[in-house]
């Protein structure tokens, strides 16, 4: 038996993604601020529902000792959950917003790996988290949305090579525009200029298809009308000794 955890897995891409882990055999904990929701989508895939904010680190290791506790075991953890950010780009900056934003967007990736990684070295498990197309473009992306889902992208890509060794896997997904409640109005003006939006399913086929992989520290791109592909970012430029030859720093950080 494998159990996998889906934060915000009430609905949308989330809800997506425990159906179809649940069908391809994974026992299913479904994690979200909507208890009746996620109680709901475990029923209907035969795992568990737990309510956290995963804003906050406490809850995100009272998630995992659910899992642990109720299955036993973690193999997959997928940090799904997420909002849409509203702040203005204009100042004054909203403080209450943006933290919110980050606190969900971006704590909630960092928070959940530091609870869930102990678990995920003991089954050789892997992590996905739900980034954005608009981490990897300027896009049409809120400015604080698009901060806080570059940051888990640059998080995700320096955490692969320290994991490796604990033989633990991270990847992102990166969806473009996906036809779930978090678009809000967007999705009318967006059906209104007939741009075709992904389904909940097909992010969440994309999410199975770096489940099953073997790839780490990529994000994978998720648009309508072409396959799933991890993005491929530039080579960073090489450092340079004064007399013009290459010069390339050892790695020096820990990975015990
Ligand atoms: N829909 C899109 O166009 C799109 C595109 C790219 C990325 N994404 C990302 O996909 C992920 C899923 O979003 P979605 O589109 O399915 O939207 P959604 O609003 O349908 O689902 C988000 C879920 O997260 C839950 N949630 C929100 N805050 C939470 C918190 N603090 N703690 C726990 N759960 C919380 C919500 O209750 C909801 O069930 C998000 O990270 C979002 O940023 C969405």
């Amino acid at each position: 038996m494998t159990v996998a955890l889906v934060t915000g897995g009430a609905g949308g891409i989330g809800a997506a993604t425990c159906a179809r882990l649940a069908a391809a055999g994974h026992t299913v904990v479904v994690v979200d601020l909507d208890l009746e929701a996620a109680g709901q989508v475990a029923k209907e895939v035969g795992g568990t529902a737990f309510e956290a904010d995963v804003s906050d680190p406490d809850a995100n290791r009272a998630m995992i000792a659910h899992a642990l506790t109720e299955h036993g075991r973690l193999d997959v953890l997928v940090l799904n959950a997420g909002v849409a950010s509203d702040v203005p780009p204009d100042p004054p900056l909203d403080v209450a917003r943006y933290r919110r934003a980050l606190g969900v967007n971006l704590d909630g990736v960092v928070f959940g790996i530091d609870a869930g990684l102990t678990a995920l070295q003991e089954t050789g498990g892997q992590i996905v988290v739900t980034a954005s197309l608009a981490a990897l473009g300027p896009d049409m992306a809120n400015p604080v949305y698009a901060l806080t889902k570059s940051a888990v992208v640059g998080y995700v890509r320096a955490l692969s090579t320290p994991l490796t060794p604990k033989g633990v896997r991270i990847n992102a997904v990166c969806p473009g525009f996906t036809d779930t409640d978090i678009l809000g109005i967007a999705k009318r003006l967006m059906r209104k200029q007939k741009f075709p939006l992904l389904t909940p399913d097909e992010v969440a086929g994309a999410i199975l298809g770096i489940v099953g992989g073997d790839g780490t520290g990529e994000a994978w791109a998720v648009v309508a009308g072409r396959p799933p592909a991890p993005f491929t970012f530039p080579d960073v430029p090489t450092t340079l000794q004064a007399d013009g030859t290459e010069v390339v720093l050892k790695p020096f950080l820990s990975a015990k």
